[in-house]
């Protein structure tokens, strides 16, 4: 099976009531850990490139780990772009084999938003590909991009219909109080999504699919574990997993996930050399880090997303 675009796999989440995972890779142990888990589950999966993940691991190598991927599980993978910053970058990844991008101008005014995922949409629509655009600014970093939490903002529900039917986007990813990153609210806050801003979009984009970024929900054993062994995080708190759940079931077909991951690998190459300061063999150190990402993933499937056995 080559690889797909989210098209079918966001009709059957949204009308199945769950949501696709979108994990982001950089290299090959993440690769491996992901998909072994969605094929132990039989789900559906969106692997993500960042801008940074394509500089650090090169277009070619990303491109043919995930051909491997497709090949050794037989899932319905599909390869996105993610936060695109410019038409030429989306351009390259369609040009490059992904079916799936990501145009983030979210940052630009409302207008220019529409301009730019317009011509983006019009190039990957030529090409079979889909695109995945941005309304409202959520905080964190991605990339070299910093929102500070007084500079993020809400989706606007009034903006989605003009948005979508303007560009012609085949996803919106929106702003409800997710953000990027471990260090999501203060520690000991009670985070809340805004389901009536969710709700509000989906009525008024009726069958449309929703994306939720900045969905890690960082869980607190992986924090305290690097702080064990020898790291110094300070307080980080995520995005509570019932709430997730609850977008899942609504129209929210993509949630994004990466910091989990980074703390899952980071926490477990921690305690390996914690526990053996005299082994220097990568793969000894990768593969309880890879089985870790395995295991986050497998979570996050069954507990969280609800698309096991949605392949
Ligand atoms: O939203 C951003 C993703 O977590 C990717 O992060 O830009 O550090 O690769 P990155
Ligand atoms: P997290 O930092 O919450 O994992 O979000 C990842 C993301 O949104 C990738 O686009
Ligand atoms: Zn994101």
């Amino acid at each position: 099976m080559p690889l797909v675009t989210s098209t079918e796999m966001f009709k059957k989440a949204y009308d199945g009531g769950y949501a696709i995972g979108a994990f982001n890779v950089n290299n090959m142990e993440i690769v491996q850990g992901i998909t072994e888990a969605a094929k132990d589950l039989n789900a559906p999966l969106i692997l993500q490139v960042s801008k940074g993940a394509r500089a650090y691991a090169n277009h070619t190598y990303l491109m043919k780990l995930v051909e491997a991927a497709v090949i050794e599980t037989q899932l319905p993978i599909c390869l996105h772009l993610d936060h695109g910053d410019t038409f030429e970058t989306c351009k390259s990844c369609i040009d490059g084999g992904f079916t799936s991008v990501m145009i983030d101008a979210s940052s630009k005014p409302f207008a220019e938003n529409i301009e730019i995922t317009k011509q983006v949409v019009e190039y990957a629509h030529d090409h079979g590909v889909v695109v995945e655009a941005e309304l409202g600014t959520l905080a964190g970093i991605e990339d070299e991009v910093k929102v500070s939490a007084e500079d993020s903002s809400y989706t606007r529900p009034e903006e989605v219909e003009e948005f979508v039917s303007k560009t012609g986007c085949d996803s919106l990813a929106i702003a409800i109080g997710t953000s990027h990153g471990a260090y999501k609210f203060k520690p000991g806050t009670k985070p809340q999504l805004r389901f009536d801003v969710l709700e509000e979009v989906s009525k008024r984009l009726p069958g449309f699919p929703i994306v939720l970024h900045g969905s890690s929900s960082v869980p607190q054993e992986f924090v305290e574990k690097i702080n064990h062994f020898g790291g110094n995080m300070p307080g980080a708190v995520g995005v509570p997993e019932d709430q997730l759940r609850k977008a899942a079931s609504m129209s929210v077909c993509k949630i994004n996930i990466d910091s989990d991951l980074r703390l899952a690998m980071t926490a477990t190459i921690r305690e390996f050399f914690a526990e053996h300061p005299d082994k220097f063999d990568p793969r000894e150190y990768l593969k309880p880090a890879r089985q870790a990402i395995k295991e986050m993933v497998a979570h996050k499937i069954k507990d969280v997303l609800g698309c096991d056995n949605k392949a």
